[in-house]
């Protein structure tokens, strides 16, 4: 077994109440002793714009892109937005993509979570966000799944995870990530 494994983690919601950034906090807390989970907070990342990057990466994007290269592993907590992969999400993973084949997301496994109040628990935008990593080349593990349903429910008044069944599968969740990372990545 290597030592402790870095994963930086974000969550593609700006709002303080974020069910996703709670859902981020949570996993900060039930990951593995040798699995840590640094977050980013992504509500500083300009639109992406190509001649903005012609003249230099912001410094929010230059931090973004270093925090990447730190971590061994990418975790991301997406909500869904009309059934897909809200804006800030992409704009954050598409400043990250570049430049394409040598990106701060190339080769680099990556895991993805998500909340919503509604039934299908992000299904959706989990589906759609997978598939920019087939472009990035980053490993995306397929199983076990983490789709927090009814969200609303499971969180306390101060965005704690309250239901055991969601933070055991959050806990397998994340040693599985663990292993993905060692198994996929270069640790
Ligand atoms: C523009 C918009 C579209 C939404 N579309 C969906 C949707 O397609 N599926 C879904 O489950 N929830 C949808 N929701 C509800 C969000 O899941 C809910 O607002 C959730 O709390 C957002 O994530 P957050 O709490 O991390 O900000 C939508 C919300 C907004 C604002």
């Amino acid at each position: 077994m290597a030592g402790t494994v870095r994963a930086l983690g974000f969550a593609g919601s700006l709002r303080a109440g974020s069910l996703n950034r709670a859902l981020l906090r949570a996993a900060v807390e039930l990951a593995p002793a040798d699995l840590a989970i640094e977050t980013f907070d992504i509500a500083g990342i300009p639109l992406y714009d190509g001649d903005v990057e012609a003249q230099g990466d912001p410094g929010s994007v230059a931090a973004f892109r270093a925090a990447l290269r730190a971590a061994d592993g990418v975790l991301m907590a997406t909500p869904e937005y009309n059934h897909g992969v809200p804006g800030v999400m992409k704009n954050a993973v598409d400043w990250a993509s570049r430049p394409p084949g040598d990106s701060a997301l190339a080769r680099r496994p990556v895991a993805i979570i998500g909340a919503s109040p509604g039934i299908t628990g992000t299904a959706r935008a989990q589906s759609q966000l997978r598939q920019a990593f087939e472009f990035t080349d980053s490993p995306c593990m397929a199983q076990p799944e983490l789709l927090v349903f009814r969200a609303h429910e499971k969180f306390d008044s101060e965005g704690r995870l309250t239901d055991e069944a969601t933070r055991a599968h959050l806990a397998k969740f994340l040693a599985a990530f663990r292993d993905w990372i060692l198994r996929t990545g270069a640790v």
